[in-house]
């Protein structure tokens, strides 16, 4: 069977983020996130870890670009850590901070591999989570301060810029769920904040262009099929809440069709609209998050199979999430569902038509570890990759604008509240050591890289 060939400029890479990967949380002037002041609260991370140490990447970058290198690597996402640059949010830039990242942009630069760089994974600064968080237009106006100082230093070497990772969960996680930082349980701050981070964005764009023409710019959503599980109204009701609250709250804003009308309804309804004593959208706002992108990003894990509370009670069932057998599910509990990459890319490009896109993660986790040998057979993995690729090749065919593809994660890192259990990397990390062992599926994507196409058979 032949390969399927990618187009000739299509961007492969591999994608981490600060808080994930770097450690080092109180080296060189850094101040505290959200995240280390989360992690650090008793309950909140399932075995009690923190982002502290993590991969220790802040010592080791240079090595850490020099194996991407050796897997063929063309381009690395990460993210920058807004405490390293403005340990308050705000005011005195750290410029220790920022050298540091201006040090792995240099080296990935030499190591031939391209930066893009996403201006927020989450790490917010206490100090302006002390005054609100993302629920006040503030921290907006404080985000802008913080990207003037990153393009300022990194302009002239960073063309790629993601303004904000998964507005989604950093909103509804962080403050309606409440089991991301900062550990809020308040539907009207969620929502405020999702229209913060957004209008952040949009302020973003236009400070991203003018420190360096010619800089393209984004936003990454995370983005998944919204399935009824079954034709009853009731859970056609709850699919429709579940695709407007994750998906459509998002794009609809991005490509400039407002806030959708159906989700306010649901929020004034609930009374969580207006957000209580907050001014949310104001004049102009709209018009600031609908600004030109140069693409979208993607993240696709999987899909969601939703059923109304009053069916789920009535039935005595927990929430339906997945169709396929558990057996199939990754360590997240997440089901592999590869049609949906291609039907989430379709959705986007037929619905709201970017410019372009890419996945900017995709991936899975498994805990294979080393054999006997030393080697990790991680087979799952590698199925993942290729059947998720398969489907981002049949999107470009159907005519997606798709012209990149990058892998979560370059090795294993710090998975939130799921802490060091759930391990994603395609590089295999010993937390003892810092040891770095490339699994199986990074000798798959490595042959992917070099030759531009996947295997069209499945390969396992
Ligand atoms: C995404 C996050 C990323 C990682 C993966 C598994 O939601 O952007 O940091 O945690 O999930």
């Amino acid at each position: 069977m032949t390969d399927l060939q990618f187009p000739n400029d299509f961007v492969w890479g591999v994608a981490t983020s600060s808080y994930q990967i770097e450690g080092a949380a109180r080296a060189e002037g850094r101040g505290e996130s959200i995240w280390d002041r989360f992690a650090s609260t008793p309950g909140k991370v399932i075995d009690g870890s923190s982002g502290e140490v993590a991969c220790d990447h802040f010592h080791r970058y240079v090595d850490d670009v020099a194996l991407m290198k050796s897997l063929n690597v063309p381009a690395y996402r990460f993210s920058i850590a807004w405490p390293r640059v403005l340990p308050e949010g705000r005011g005195t830039i750290n410029h220790k901070g920022l050298d540091f990242y201006a040090r792995l942009v240099d080296t990935l630069l030499e190591a031939g591999i391209r930066p893009f760089a996403t201006l927020y994974h989450w790490d917010l600064p206490q100090a302006l989570e002390d005054e609100g968080g993302w629920s006040r237009r503030s921290t907006a106006e404080a985000f802008v301060g913080y990207v003037e100082a990153v393009v300022e230093r990194l302009g002239d070497r960073v063309e790629d810029w993601i303004t904000h990772n998964e507005p989604w969960c950093a909103s509804m996680l962080g403050y309606e769920r409440g089991i991301h930082a900062p550990g809020v349980v308040d539907r009207s701050r969620a929502i405020a904040a999702s229209h913060h981070l957004l209008l952040s964005h949009g302020w973003a764009l236009p400070v991203i262009r003018t420190a360096r023409p010619g800089a393209r710019a984004g936003i990454t959503l995370n983005l998944g099929p919204m399935l009824p599980a079954s034709n009853s109204a009731a859970d056609r009701d709850a699919a429709r809440y579940a695709d407007g609250h994750f998906n459509r709250w998002f794009l609809d804003p991005v490509f400039g069709r407002g806030y959708p009308d159906d989700i306010v309804r649901d929020h004034v309804r609930g009374g969580f609209l207006p957000a209580r004593g907050m001014t949310m959208i104001q004049a102009g706002d709209l018009d600031a998050i609908a600004g030109h992108t140069d693409f979208l990003g993607v993240n696709y894990y999987n899909r969601s199979i939703l059923r109304s509370d009053a069916i789920r009670e009535a039935d005595n069932e927990p929430p339906v999430r997945a169709l396929a057998p558990p057996e199939t599910w990754t360590e997240m509990g997440w089901e592999v569902y590869p049609p949906g990459l291609h039907h989430t890319l379709m959705r986007v490009h037929l619905h709201y038509g970017p410019a372009k896109m890419y996945v900017t993660e995709n991936g899975c986790s498994y805990s294979t570890g080393p054999d006997a040998n030393g080697r990790i057979a991680d087979t799952q993995r590698v199925r993942f990759f290729a059947d998720h690729l398969r489907e981002a090749h049949h999107a470009i065919a159907d005519g997606a604008p798709l012209a990149g593809y990058f892998a979560w994660s370059l090795m294993d890192n710090f998975e939130w509240e799921r802490g060091y259990g759930q391990r994603f990397g395609i590089v295999h990390v010993d937390y003892e050591t810092q040891i770095r062992r490339p699994k199986d599926s990074a000798a798959f994507l490595a042959k992917v890289f070099a030759t531009n196409a996947v295997p069209a058979a499945a390969s396992t």
